[in-house]
């Protein structure tokens, strides 16, 4: 299968923030900030594979700002490591109050998706080249999380 490189699959998707998105506090719920960083990277994930994917792992996510509602949320998503059929994406979530122009960047998130095939089976997606040395070494950071990922599994029995 021919490689692939990270630019053809990059995806950045903006969603204003609404009262429907808010929590009890009147800042925007942490849960959509997840689903809107599952929904960039998954579709980063199925333009790499051209294949269906489904979510296999979340890291840590770590809000470090609050969101606003009337604030622009915007999620740069781009694979950073692929596996046989696995991929793991980098989800950078970004705020911008569009009165002042102010950006935030509130959280980074790390998610793997698995490619599926029309049995739902785990199915291979092309290489990843990385093309410059920025790539390579994140490349290089992602196989070691995902090697921690496995080891982890495995110590946990799953
Ligand atoms: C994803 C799924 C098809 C994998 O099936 P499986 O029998 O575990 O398949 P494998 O053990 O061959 O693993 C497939 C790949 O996932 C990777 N993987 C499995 N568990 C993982 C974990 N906890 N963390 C990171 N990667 C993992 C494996 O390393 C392998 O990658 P590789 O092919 O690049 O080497 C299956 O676990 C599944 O259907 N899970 C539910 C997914 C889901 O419904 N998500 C939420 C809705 S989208």
């Amino acid at each position: 299968m021919e490689g692939k490189p990270i630019g053809a699959s990059r995806v950045a998707l903006s969603t204003f923030m609404q009262p429907e998105h808010a929590n009890a506090r009147g800042n925007v719920h942490g849960g959509w900030i997840m689903k809107l960083a599952d929904e960039a990277g998954g579709l980063a994930a199925i333009r790499h594979a051209r294949k269906s994917c489904v979510t296999v792992a979340i890291d840590n996510m770590t809000v470090r700002e609050p969101v606003h509602i009337g604030d622009l949320l915007t999620l740069n998503a781009e694979l950073t490591w692929v596996g046989r059929t696995s991929m793991e994406v980098e989800v950078k979530v970004t705020a911008e109050n569009p009165l002042t122009g102010e950006q935030t960047h509130t959280n980074t998130a790390h998610i793997v998706y698995v490619a599926i095939d029309e049995r739902e089976r785990p199915a291979p997606v092309p290489p990843l080249v990385a093309e410059t040395d920025a790539e390579r070494a994140r490349m290089e950071a992602a196989r070691e999380r995902q090697a921690y990922r496995l080891r982890q599994r495995n110590q946990a029995g799953a």
